[in-house]
């Protein structure tokens, strides 16, 4: 038996990429560990989409070093891989600035990691960062139903990989590539695989999740929409989630979706990055404040309760007072549940590094700090408007306490409740009692445990 750790940055896809790359080198002998300390080989899949994103990986790097060459003086050998989109961004320069590194690879060859690795090792570096022909998941084994039991109720299941939009600030559709869609077959098969073993709530991922357009049964190109009304139905699903979505591809099938899937779980994320009409054209974000308006709009109208969530970026060249006010106003109109904000960070060879306009660190900072202070308070107004209310929740392991249950609310709000006789991958009635400033308290209705449906609120 050898071990693996796996260190993972970033979005959700490189969870889900973590697993894949596990799931690879399990028939190789390896199991996964939790730490890097014991560990034969260590991954860091990596993200790149900020600058302190990939100065962590270099720090991280340091430290591996030092692990390395102390297992060394007790003869045991360690693998240094750097995987994900550092990987794919910096190929070879990796290994020329951190030399501890034997294996640099690209999101797109995952399943050739145990080739990669049997030509690593013992001072031969090895760099793969090409973007196959090949379908990289035609060759990813699946898990063991035990393994992805084990990995718990909720799952990832990537739908889309890449970008095809390139904003002018993104690093994405150089690391991830062009767009592509897994064919609806795959999809579907791999959701049965993931129910069978336990899994209640399926989150499909893609960069450009709701630009799916993956072969159907019927060899036409099959919308986010359809694949979501067919996933539905697939026996033990419960909740279906889909993330990360473009404003530009909301089409009204996909709103109608919401409207007609008791299992598509009333939650948005969508990203509008600026409210200022300026900043989303130099941004090539292809829309306007008042058409990200008009969407939440339809999809409020479609499911009154949705929750809405989104990215933002401050500071992003050329960004006036007057944008980021635009931007203050689209928050305060919109009323978000949730959102993540950044400073924008120049990332090299995208266009928008390139303005001589770039906004100081400083009010970057103070843009930031105002922006936050806003989410942070429609966030919580957000969570004391659940005060009171009856809602599912989907157990999803044991809180700190005995008899305590922690799990998520249709809104991606995490509940934590004294729990009768509930198990984990249940559903259960849960009124809100108190709002916490990470979490959410109730007490479950008596007799309100669903273990094979959605709970009939
Ligand atoms: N595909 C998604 C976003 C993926 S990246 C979309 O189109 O919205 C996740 C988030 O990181 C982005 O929404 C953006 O807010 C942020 N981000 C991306 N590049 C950035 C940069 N250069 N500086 C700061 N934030 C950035
Ligand atoms: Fe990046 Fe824009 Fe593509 Fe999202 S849509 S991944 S922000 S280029
Ligand atoms: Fe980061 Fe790559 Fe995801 S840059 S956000 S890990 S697609």
């Amino acid at each position: 038996m050898k071990k693996v750790f796996i260190k993972s940055y970033g979005c959700q896809m490189n969870v889900y990429d973590a697993e894949r790359m596990a799931d690879v080198l399990a028939p190789q002998g390896y199991v996964e560990t939790a730490t890097a300390d014991n560990a034969d080989l260590v991954i860091l899949n990596t993200c790149h989409i900020r600058e302190k994103a990939a100065e962590k990986v270099y720090s991280e790097l340091g430290r591996l070093r030092l692990l390395k060459s102390e297992r060394a003086a007790e003869g045991k050998a360690t693998s240094v891989v750097v995987a994900g989109c550092v990987a794919q961004a910096e190929g070879a320069e990796i290994t020329r600035r951190a030399p501890v590194v034997d294996l640099v690879v690209g999101p797109q060859s995952y399943h050739r990691l145990p080739a990669l690795l049997a030509r690593s090792g013992n001072g031969a570096k090895v760099v793969d960062t090409e973007f196959p022909a090949e379908d990289k998941f035609d060759h990813l084994p699946a898990a063991p139903r035990a393994v992805t039991k084990a990995r718990g109720v909720s799952a990832f299941l990537t739908v889309q990989e890449g970008c095809d939009k390139f904003c002018t600030f993104c690093v994405v559709p150089y690391t991830r590539g062009a767009e592509v869609s897994r064919p609806f077959a795959k999809i579907l098969a791999e959701a049965e695989r993931l129910a069978d073993a336990g899994v209640r709530e399926i989150t499909l991922i893609g960069q450009n999740v709701n630009a799916y357009h993956g072969e159907g049964p019927d060899g036409s190109a099959w919308t986010l929409g359809r694949l979501l009304e067919r996933l539905s139905t697939v026996p033990g699903i419960a909740r279906l989630r889909y993330t990360t979505s473009h404003p530009r591809d909301m089409d009204a099938a996909l709103i109608a979706a919401h409207r007609d899937l008791p299992t598509l779980m009333p939650y948005l994320h969508l990203p509008v990055q600026s409210g200022s009409d300026r900043i989303l054209a130099a941004m090539n974000r292809q829309h306007t404040g008042d058409d990200y308006r008009r969407i939440i709009e339809a999809t409020r109208a479609a499911r009154p309760d949705i929750a809405l969530s989104s990215d933002f970026i401050v500071g992003f060249p050329g960004e006036s007072d007057a944008d980021f006010a635009d931007t203050m106003r689209l928050v305060r109109e919109i009323g978000f549940a949730s959102a993540y904000s950044f400073k924008y960070s120049p990332r090299p060879g995208t266009p928008a590094a390139e303005h001589e306009a770039q906004v100081p660190e400083m009010v970057k900072a103070e843009r930031l700090a105002e922006l936050q202070a806003a989410l942070d308070a429609s966030r919580r107004a957000f969570n004391q408007a659940t005060v009171g209310i009856v809602t599912d929740v989907l157990v999803e392991r044991h809180g700190r306490h005995d008899g305590q249950l922690a799990g998520k609310s249709p809104y991606l709000q995490a509940v934590q409740f004294d729990g009768q006789d509930a198990a984990i991958g249940d559903i259960v009635a849960v009124e809100i009692m108190e709002a916490g400033p990470n979490s959410l308290f109730g007490r479950p209705l008596a007799g309100a445990t669903v273990r094979d449906g959605v709970a009939a609120l």
